[in-house]
Order: structure tokens, then C-alpha cells, then sequence
């Protein structure tokens, strides 16, 4: 097993990476400080992986209940959130309460931001079963819901208590939301970190064949660089921890113009990845090679390398007009000054930025 740490002085909290961790109640109970637990899953990883941890509290003498929500990004709203409070209430659980999320970004979102709000915030602990949500979604405390006109538009900053990866669980993930997280894994190697990328281009059919050695590794050093960030940066007030939205303001764009779960998460950013590296390129950072390395990475990946079907330069415009980093009606994308080097700007060329979307939808990127 292998231990990290957040450090956000005394919010700091462990990541546990390693195999079989659901099964260690070392790994679980230490970090619960009351007597009532709520598990929160939902209905694809619930039968799957949750019987084990509702006997461990059980057997830990804990008052436990679970609620079990539908499964996908079309249920991260508003009228799912209130499932998990109905669940709460029901139980009578006090502000002593931790909440478990057992699930993927969807699940650890969504409990989170109602561990934010249950009684003016209670404990919670993320139990990460994507490899999305374990190099990415499940460190930093970024919890919310969706809204119709914008992805992540409602939410809270509420850190874990602990975050558990257990890389047994990937064994069971479907191939496409392997390559979903895979995009968030390449994310850290694009924004901060080149020696990552390198390894990454070495090793990719290793990682497509979920070798658990690779993964494990892949993991924690995605893990370790979010880590810092976050603690460089908590509430994303200084363009440091915004650089992990590399690709997101294109992707969040795709996300709500397809409609919430039409395109996996994972697979919008890592399109918008290429679409932010040829932007890039265009105004003058990056050179063809180099975008051309990020597309082949990305596919080596098995994901996307052109917008969907559907749409459009002025759907993309649209819906990047709202974005949290937009400051006074100013688009602000993050861009690579080199691979490895990402920044926030607002001063990308209109002509740029619209060369690059036709060609995202015409599928012709570099
Ligand atoms: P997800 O939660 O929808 O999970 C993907 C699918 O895999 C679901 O069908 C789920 O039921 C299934 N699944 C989960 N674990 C499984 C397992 N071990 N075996 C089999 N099936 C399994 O999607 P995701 O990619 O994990 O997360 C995406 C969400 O995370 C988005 O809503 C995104 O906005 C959010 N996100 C948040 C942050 C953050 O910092 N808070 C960062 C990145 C993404
Ligand atoms: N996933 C972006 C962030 O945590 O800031």
C-alpha cells in the first residue's frame, strides 16, 4: 500500500493506494469519529462492492444505513442530492454522521456536496471505484451537481477525511471508462509534469491492459501531483489549481451541448485536451509535433480526438460562456506553453480560437 497526504494544515487527510483495500477495516475505521455512517452508492457498484464495507461497519458496532442512487451523469442534480438527504433523515443521523461515497466522480461529487450541506457539513470519506475518481475526482474536495445550462454550476468545497484507492476494483471497470480516466492521468504529464508524459508514451498498451503494476504507479503519480496542486492551491484562487482544467472548458462545453453522459467526462476533456494543445500551437507555443504527440497519446489511450457529431464552433462558444474561471464576461482557457507547462490566459486570438473549433468539428486536429 502506498500513502500519500494532502496537506491543508488541519484538513490534511491520507490517500491509501493499493489492492484489496476494501477489505482492511484498518484502512476504513480510523477515520470515522462518530457512531453513524451513510454509504452512498449507486445501483452498478453497490451490488458489486458494497456488502463488504456495510459488514465491516456493522460488525464495528457502527448505526449504519445506505441509499442507493441511479447510476450516471444525467442523475447529478439536484433531485438525486435530495435522495441522499431523505436517506440521512430518515435514519435520524445527527451532525456526528460521516457519509461514505462508494462509487465514481459521479457518486463522490454528489455525496460530497451533500456532506457539505447536511447540517451545515458533516464528515466524509471518498471510496474511489474509477480510475477517473482515483487520480482525479476523489482528492481536492471539489464536490457538486450539475445544472441544465452548466456542468459543476452548484457545489461546495468539503475535503475528505480520507480517500481510499483500491486498485482490486478496477478489474471491473468497462474498458471505455478506463480510457475516460486515462485522459485525467495524461492531464497531470500535459499541465506540470514532462518526465510523467514520457513514462506515459512508454508505457500506455501496458496501462490499456491494466497491468496493476503500471496502474498503481499511474496512480500515484497523479495523485501525488494533484496533491500538490491542491495544497498550492485549495479554493482555486491564484491560476495554480485551475491548471487542472486543462481541456475541461472545451470538454464541459461538449458535456452539456451532447447532453449530460452522452460523452463520458474523461472523454470530452481529453478532446478538449487536443483542442486546448491546438490552440496552443496556433498561437505559437506549441509546435505541430508536439500537438501531433498529444493526439497520438490520446489515442494510444482509446479516446476521442475529434468533437462529437452535433456540434458546432457556436455551440462550443455558447456554453464556454459559462465557465467557473470566466472572470467579467472573459473567456479564460488554459493553455500549454510547452508540454508540460500549462497556463491561464485571456488573451487566446478570436480568429485562433475559432480556427481551432472548426477544425475540432470538421475532425481535422493535427
Ligand atoms: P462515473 O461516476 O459516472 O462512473 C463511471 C461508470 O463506471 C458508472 O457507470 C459507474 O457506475 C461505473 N463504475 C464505477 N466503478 C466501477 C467499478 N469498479 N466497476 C464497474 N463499474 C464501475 O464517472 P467518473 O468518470 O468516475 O466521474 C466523472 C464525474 O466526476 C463527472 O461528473 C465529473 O464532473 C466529476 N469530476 C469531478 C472532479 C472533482 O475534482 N470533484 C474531477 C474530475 C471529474
Ligand atoms: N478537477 C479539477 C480540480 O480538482 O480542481
Amino acid at each position: 500500500m502506498q500513502t500519500l497526504e494532502v496537506q491543508l494544515g488541519e484538513r490534511s487527510y491520507p490517500i491509501f493506494i493499493g489492492e484489496s483495500l476494501l477489505t482492511k477495516p484498518d484502512c476504513l475505521l480510523p477515520w470515522i469519529r462518530g457512531k453513524q455512517v451513510l454509504l452512498v452508492s449507486n445501483s452498478t457498484v453497490a451490488p458489486l462492492y458494497a456488502a463488504g464495507i456495510l459488514q465491516t461497519l456493522r460488525d464495528a458496532g457502527l448505526a449504519v444505513a445506505d441509499v442507493t442512487l441511479p447510476d450516471g451523469e444525467q442523475f447529478k442534480d439536484w433531485q438525486h442530492l435530495n435522495l441522499i438527504f431523505d436517506a440521512l433523515l430518515q435514519a435520524r443521523f445527527s451532525r456526528k454522521v460521516t457519509l461514505i461515497a462508494l462509487g465514481g466522480g459521479v457518486v463522490g461529487d454528489m455525496t460530497g456536496f451533500a456532506a457539505a450541506c447536511y447540517q451545515r457539513g458533516v464528515d466524509f470519506i471518498q471510496v474511489p471505484t474509477t480510475l477517473l475518481s482515483q487520480v482525479d475526482s476523489s482528492v481536492g474536495g471539489k464536490t457538486g451537481i450539475n445544472h441544465p445550462l452548466g456542468k459543476n454550476m452548484i457545489g461546495a468545497f468539503q475535503q475528505p477525511r480520507v480517500v481510499l484507492a483500491d486498485t482490486g476494483v478496477l478489474r471491473t471497470l468497462p474498458a471505455r471508462e478506463l480510457s475516460a480516466g486515462l485522459a485525467e492521468v495524461i492531464k497531470y504529464g500535459l499541465i506540470r509534469d514532462l518526465d510523467f508524459l514520457c513514462w506515459l508514451e512508454s508505457h500506455m498498451e501496458g496501462l490499456m491492459a491494466r497491468d496493476p503494476v503500471l496502474l498503481a504507479e499511474a496512480i500515484e503519480r497523479s495523485c501525488r501531483n494533484k496533491a500538490e496542486v491542491v495544497a498550492a492551491d485549495e479554493f482555486e484562487q491564484n491560476d495554480i489549481r485551475a491548471l487542472l482544467n486543462l481541456g475541461h472548458t472545451f470538454g464541459h462545453a461538449i458535456e452539456t451541448g451532447m447532453g449530460y453522459g452522452a460523452w463520458l467526462h474523461g472523454e470530452a476533456v481529453g478532446t478538449g485536451m487536443l483542442l486546448a494543445a491546438d490552440l496552443s500551437c496556433r498561437e505559437g507555443w506549441l509546435t505541430a509535433a508536439d500537438v501531433t504527440r498529444v493526439k497520438r497519446l490520446l489515442e494510444r489511450a482509446g479516446l476521442p480526438v475529434a468533437a462529437p457529431q452535433g456540434m458546432t464552433p457556436e455551440i462550443f462558444m455558447q456554453h464556454m460562456a459559462v465557465d467557473k474561471k470566466n472572470v467579467d464576461g472573459r473567456l479564460r482557457l488554459v493553455l500549454l506553453k510547452q508540454l508540460g507547462q500549462a497556463i491561464v490566459t485571456d488573451q487566446a486570438g478570436t480568429d485562433n480560437l475559432q480556427a481551432t473549433l472548426a477544425a475540432g468539428c470538421a475532425g481535422a486536429l493535427t
